[in-house]
């Protein structure tokens, strides 16, 4: 009976329009159970609910269990899409994420109703859980009926102007749904009967577009009425056909232009169907008021420019070779807005509006304009001295808006395929004699359009500061791909960028379908050799840097630690046993001494950009690493054969590295005494255990050398408290956290950074500002220390031997004249929290375990760990 009415209910769900509806009806028709309570925040795939336009054929299904439960002991999981369902009979089993599909291949715009039941520790059954929903996209090149259009002839090839493209078509009859399956060369916005379709930004995104070109569904159902309809959209130069990269002239890497693939299906209530997609019956066109939109050198939009000028399109049937296939992340979005603080006039004329936060995306505007006058909108992360921007530090990026008025009156207007980083705004060009207002400025803030799952506190403010500003530094570099810097003339997948900070950033969003479909590109843009680019979508060459392949290898396994979703590494075991091949083509004797790259990059008082850290050094230590990472992958992909292969060729490099630059006591030799040496032999295991001590007491004196201070960059930085913590010096992690002066975390934060900094000083309030060249004031990659903060100040960290907080440690390490700390995080089963409190000479833990989980507790007094279930506990311990 039971099953008769999910399924009933679901060829219900089958027959609405939209999945939203649908999700409230089935809700309402779930009747109520006298047993226990269901199972909540069902997921498909990498984290989504409900989705539409959904990638996967065979999906992963995860869900939560409710607070109360401990422990699942089996579940029962349901599938039904239409004439195809799919029980799962119950199953013993404790696995509530991740858990595989076993029916066959979803299809197509299939939809699919699926529901869980589970038993808890006491056997009893929770009954079944409200019906989830998901919607396939177009999963194959056959799918697609449309074909590539353009306008005819070309725009100025001095600017990147927009194209425009529409076809109106008639509807009659009642419908039941509508899909837009869409994709370009390029950036497309979509408009029908003259309203935005969806709020995605920049979208299709920016993959290795000649392997990829992701596409994205849309329900316009309800936008879509009797008569005569109009689709039009706008075309955007975007990474695909505009300028990338600081050489002059570097455009149109992928295709010169823009093109639109789109298919819209039509469902009516008769049950006929009707397909409009693009061909040649569209028109185009080159004129328009969107003059032209860079990515880095913003928009020049005039309003007096109406669309005109329309002709038949150029239509090619030939899909061409790549991969089409549904986003498999969230596109970006605009995410919040933030308020102008303050403004001020250093120039006659030239208002400058203060957002207080250096932040990502746009400015709207909403302001006075005078007919064929040009308002121009200047941005800038930082201001001089004297109050006027700062805009060395964009180098070509030229980031300036411009919008000439048709008409006198008021405008709201904001651009469409450009971003800025900036925290100040410079408006000029207003009417004589105005007077701006606060209002006529909102900061847009855009970014890739992830759940935000973690948050940090502590007792200092500063800390808190640090924390706002690695969370910044997030959302700022997370524009559909992970940036080193949003700003200037680079904005680039950097590899090494993205591979320190993924732990980080595990902590602050749910990334992990980001960082997926990332590591997709990854694969598309490896070296035939195995090596990776420096940046990815691969558009720059390689320099085969240590620390910065190891995106292809640290990035899987962290996103796998993080998550417990194992298909992570399944992707991407092949690219790493890859890139591991081609050290071991490097090696001489398990060293790699022909090794280059960028090194120990930006490393302070170094001689050079990279550091003194020699690269065969790095290159060996990176070269263990990834073989170790690669066993461990192999161990949890049931490659035992290769686990134990590469364990070993992970040791071997390991004795050769000890050997080499080792002596028996744990100095260095063979090569110049640096932090990032010690502190990569440590984290890595690179020398046997027993000379950890002696190793770390020598980092130690290095750190007294230098004042108390860090000598590391990209590569050690990320490690080097942690390695303190690991050998017994946590107090000495904690000043390195605390260090207010150059170089340190507080330092730029002294200076008043908002973001993290490329350098530690950027900018100074004696010196001014750094080197132009370089001097980025929102680069995530000493946000790094995030991770530390989350798992050790906080106490709240994962254990890789039961991944995804399948059981997790509670270890918070009291020091730093911290007098609380406490993080949260929405684990994969729950919310997860830790956090502590010094009171009345005791320290007080407050802890939450989700269910269907267990914790280790180490507590601060160093009583024995005790390991708990889920549930919510207090603890003390004295204070000594
Ligand atoms: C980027 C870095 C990147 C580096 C390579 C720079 O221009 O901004 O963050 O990792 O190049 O050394």
């Amino acid at each position: 009976m039971e099953r008769q009415a999910f399924i009933a209910r679901e060829n219900l769900f089958r027959r609405k329009i939209s999945v939203k509806k649908l999700i409230i009806c089935a809700a309402l028709l779930t009747s109520v159970h006298a047993w226990g309570e269901p199972a909540s925040s069902l997921t498909v795939g990498a984290g989504f609910a409900n989705p539409l336009g959904f990638y996967e054929a065979t999906p992963a299904f995860s869900w939560k269990l409710p607070v109360g439960v401990k422990k699942q002991t089996a579940y029962r999981l349901e599938t039904n899409a239409g004439e195809k369902q799919w029980d799962s009979g119950w199953v013993e089993s404790d696995q509530s994420t991740f858990v595989p599909y076993g029916g066959d291949p979803f299809a197509s715009r299939q939809q699919v109703g699926w529901r869980v039941n589970f038993r808890d520790e006491n056997g009893k059954e929770s009954g079944w859980s409200e019906s989830a929903h998901f919607e396939l996209g177009l999963l194959s090149s056959n799918d697609w009926k449309a074909q590539w259009i353009k306008p005819q002839g070309a725009g100025d090839p001095t600017v990147e102007g927009a194209s425009w493209l529409r076809r109106t078509f008639s509807v009659g009859k009642q419908i039941t749904g509508a899909r837009i399956y869409v994709t370009a060369r390029g950036l497309f916005e979509l408009q029908l009967n003259g309203a935005r379709v969806g709020g995605d930004h920049f979208a299709n995104g920016w993959t290795s577009y000649h392997k990829r070109l992701d596409t994205l569904t849309y329900d316009v159902t309800p936008q879509l009425h009797d008569g005569n309809n109009t689709l039009e959209v706008m075309l955007g130069t975007g990474w695909y056909a505009g300028r990338l990269t600081w050489e002059k002239n570097k455009k149109a890497l992928y295709g010169k232009d823009p093109e639109l693939l789109l298919q819209l299906e039509i469902t009516y209530a008769d049950g006929s169907q009707d397909t409009v997609v693009s061909d040649g019956q569209w028109e185009g066109t080159f004129n328009g008021p969107v003059v032209s939109s860079s990515i880095y050198d913003g928009e020049t939009y005039d309003a007096r420019k109406a669309v005109t000028d329309w002709k038949p399109v150029i239509a090619n049937p030939d899909l061409g070779p790549e991969q089409l296939a549904p986003k498999p992340f969230p596109p970006v979005r605009e995410e919040e807005t933030l308020a102008v603080q303050n403004i001020t006039q250093p120039q006659t004329g030239h208002f400058v509006y203060d957002l207080g936060q250096n932040m990502v995306g746009w400015a709207r505007i909403k302001v006075p304009v005078e007919k064929d006058q040009t308002i121009t909108l200047h941005f800038a992360e930082m201001l001089k001295s004297d109050g006027t921007l700062y805009t060395d530090n964009y180098r070509s990026a030229k980031s300036t808006d411009t919008y000439t008025a048709a008409e006198t009156g008021t405008v709201e207007w904001e651009p469409h395929f450009t971003f800025h980083g900036f925290r100040y705004v410079e408006l000029s060009g207003l009417p004589q004699n105005s007077t701006p207002q606060k209002d006529w400025v909102t900061g847009v803030v855009l970014h890739s359009d992830l759940r935000p799952i973690g948050a940090f506190v502590s007792s200092s403010a500063k800390l808190n500061q640090l924390q706002s500003n690695i969370t910044w530094g997030q959302r700022g570099n997370f524009v559909d791909v992970p940036t080193d810097c949003p700003q200037r003339d680079e904005r680039l997948g950097w590899t090494g960028d993205a591979e320190v900070f993924c732990p980080t950033s595990m902590f602050k969003y749910d990334c992990l379908a980001f960082w997926k479909s990332w590591l997709g590109s990854i694969r598309d843009d490896q070296y035939p050799d195995g090596r990776i680019p420096d940046a990815v979508p691969g558009i720059i060459p390689s320099t085969s840097s240590p620390g910065w392949m190891e995106a292809a290898t640290i990035i899987p396994w962290q996103v796998y630690v993080r998550t417990g979703d194992t298909s992570v590494l399944a992707d991407n075991y092949s690219m790493m046993e890859k890139l591991v091949g081609w050290y071991r083509s490097q090696a001489v004797k398990g060293l790699t001494p022909k090794i280059k790259g960028y090194g120990d990059w930006l490393q302070p008082y170094a001689k050079k950009l990279t550091g003194d850290t020699p690269f065969p050094l790095l290159g060996t230590a990176f070269y263990a690493h990834d073989a170790q990472i690669l066993a461990d992958s192999a161990r949890v992909l049931k490659r035992d054969e290769d686990a134990r292969r590469y364990a070993e060729e992970a040791a071997t490099v390991k004795q050769a590295f000890f050997e080499h630059y080792f002596d028996a006591n744990g100095k260095l030799q063979n090569a110049p005494e640096t932090q990032t040496a010690y502190v990569l032999a440590i984290a890595f295991d690179l020398i046997p255990p027993d000379l950890k001590a002696n190793a770390a007491a020598n980092l130690v004196r290095l750190i007294g050398d230098a004042g108390g201070h860090l000598r590391t960059g990209f590569l050690g930085t990320p490690y080097i408290v942690r390695v303190l913590d690991e050998t017994g010096h946590s107090d000495l992690a904690y000043s390195l956290l605390f260090q207010e002066t150059y170089p340190s975390w507080f330092y730029s934060i002294d200076q008043g950074a908002t973001t993290l900094w490329e350098r530690w000083n950027s900018y100074s309030r004696d010196k001014g500002f750094g080197d132009a060249s370089m001097n980025s004031f929102n680069h995530y990659a000493y946000g790094a220390i995030g991770q530390w903060m989350y798992e050790r100040v906080a106490g709240l960290a994962p254990d890789p031997a039961h991944p995804g907080y399948k059981h997790f440690f509670i270890r918070p390490l009291l020091g730093g004249q911290l007098d609380s700390a406490g993080a949260t995080l929405e684990t994969p089963y729950g919310t997860a929290s830790s956090s502590w409190v010094k009171q009345n000479g005791k320290v007080v833990m407050t802890i939450v375990v989700p269910p269907n989980t267990t914790a280790t507790i180490e507590f601060p007094d160093h009583r024995p760990s005790q390991t708990v279930a889920a549930g919510e506990y207090r603890f003390e311990s004295n204070l000594n």
